[in-house]
């Protein structure tokens, strides 16, 4: 039985839910959500369209009854407030503490062998505290962020160059913040360096684009925050750990040594298979962009510092 259980039905997690019923590689999803009844209808209602969209997954919604969650393989967890236009994602960070550690303990209590992947925001910050509060080993925890930016930077560049965006690889490190590492160095055209194909300056604002990319969907919806292409980012890793594919993808992981940062979660790449991580590819970074991970690591871990200890007993 594969079994995958989303926490928060919101935009975020229902959309999630859809898209990994869509999918048709599990056997059960179960969405579950705090407020009475929302998840039950989110869950019905994409359940019912899998007649006209292909699946077999059946698709059941709770009211915070984790019995229903109970053995899953996978379990996202996107509880939480999103950000208001203004705000950084930095600001939600006492309230989500708070939410993401009571929905870990319930998690853990229903599926103790599961692998976690955690979408509350501050990204870095709540994954560490699940972490720190599940007491996993650091394989089985991680936060979606990395695919996500660096979905947001190759369309960016595949609409510049007017390329297929499948041609364009890349790499997103650090945080999922303002101090976030994207790497033109790793940037791909179809295998040939993106230096070829694009002036620096016009990189530079694309690379600020991606930077900005989440704050940008924020303004433009006024209430709430992205959640299509983060789902499609969560559903990618969920796909490749139940899949066991080995796929080296941009998470955020707990370094321990691995570019020179310790006991900190932070955007690295990874080999993310049926067990979670395989290990974090330590790829070569020039003096400048270590520096950069270096200091987006820094503010995750002074971010961690200012969530209140006692929540992590
Ligand atoms: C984003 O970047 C919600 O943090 C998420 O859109």
């Amino acid at each position: 039985m594969k079994k995958v259980t989303v926490v928060g039905a919101g935009s975020v997690g229902a959309t999630c839910a859809d898209v990994l019923a869509q999918k048709n590689f599990l056997d059960e999803v179960v969405l579950i959500d705090i407020k009475e009844g929302l998840a039950e209808g989110k869950a019905l209602d994409i359940w019912e369209s899998s007649a006209i969209n292909h699946f077999d997954t059946r698709v059941v919604g709770s009211t915070n009854d984790y019995s229903k969650t109970e053995g899953s393989d996978v379990v996202v967890i996107t509880s939480g407030i999103p950000r208001k236009p203004g705000m950084s994602r930095d600001d939600l960070i006492s309230t989500n503490a708070k939410i993401v550690k009571s929905v870990t303990d319930n998690v853990m209590a229903a599926s103790p062998d599961a692998i976690i992947i955690i979408i509350s925001n501050p990204l870095d910050v709540m994954t560490y505290q699940t972490y720190l509060t599940a007491k996993l080993p650091a394989n089985r925890v991680m936060g979606m962020a990395g695919v996500l930016d660096s979905a947001r930077f190759r369309s960016f560049l595949s609409l510049e160059l007017n390329v297929s965006v499948e041609n364009i690889q890349t790499l997103v490190l650090g945080g999922h913040g303002d101090s976030m590492v994207p790497l033109p160095r790793y940037t791909t055209v179809a295998g040939i360096p993106i230096m070829d194909f694009i002036s620096k300056e016009r990189l530079e604002t694309i690379v600020q684009r991606t930077r900005d990319g989440g704050a940008e969907i924020v303004k433009l919806l006024k209430t709430g925050s992205a959640y299509y292409a983060p789902s499609a980012a969560i559903v990618e890793m969920v796909e490749a750990i139940m899949k066991d594919k080995n796929k080296i993808l941009p998470c955020s992981a707990l370094c321990e040594g691995e570019f020179g940062l310790n006991d900190v979660f932070v955007g690295v790449p990874v080999q993310l298979g049926g067990s979670g991580i395989a290990k974090i590819l330590e790829v070569a970074l020039t003096a400048e962009e270590q520096k950069a991970l270096q200091a987006s690591a820094e503010t995750v871990q002074s971010l961690c510092a200012t969530v209140d200890e006692a929540l992590y007993s």
